[in-house]
């Protein structure tokens, strides 16, 4: 039995780039509700802790400088299975490698300046919605 929320940032790069509202357009358009949603700009120690689990990765640093060089847009997504589906709608890590239609492939600059951000397990959503957004801030009762 998988969970029916994910979490997602649309990162820096396509914000500055405009496509905050194509983003959100295809991800509604795929049949998930978005029940918080927040613009933000992350410090570094903010992205270092997100993103903690790369800290022993050769692209941690670089991950970091662009997760903190503008705003990005957290939001809580609903939708049955929303981890898989969600992970399928963004596509493969490196844009070069994602499949057509799918949002990195459209929006991704490239693989370290991704487009997008979507929970990779029930329990990483879980761990990463209450990083960014308390409880009173999730409108879990959303249907649309
Ligand atoms: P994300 O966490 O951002 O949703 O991406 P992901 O699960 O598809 O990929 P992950 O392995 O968690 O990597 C996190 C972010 O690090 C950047 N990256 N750069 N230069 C590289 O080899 C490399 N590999 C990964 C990507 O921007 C990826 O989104
Ligand atoms: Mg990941």
């Amino acid at each position: 039995m998988t969970g029916d929320i994910t979490f997602s940032m649309i990162k820096p790069g396509a914000v500055g780039n405009g496509f905050i509202g194509p983003i959100l357009d295809k991800i509604t358009s795929a049949g998930f509700t978005i029940v918080a949603l927040r613009m933000t700009q992350m410090t570094r120690s903010e992205a270092e802790a997100f993103y903690y689990v790369h800290k022993e990765r050769p692209f941690f640093t670089e991950l970091v400088e662009f997760m903190v060089g503008g705003p990005i847009v957290a939001v809580v997504l609903k939708k049955e299975n929303a981890v898989e589906d969600f992970r399928t709608l963004i596509g493969a890590t490196n844009p070069e490698e994602a499949a057509e239609g799918t949002i990195r492939k459209m929006y991704a600059e490239s693989l370290g300046h991704n487009a997008i951000h979507g929970s990779d397990s029930d329990d990483n959503a879980k761990r990463e919605v209450s990083f960014h957004f308390s409880t009173r801030k999730i409108f879990y009762n959303c249907s649309k």
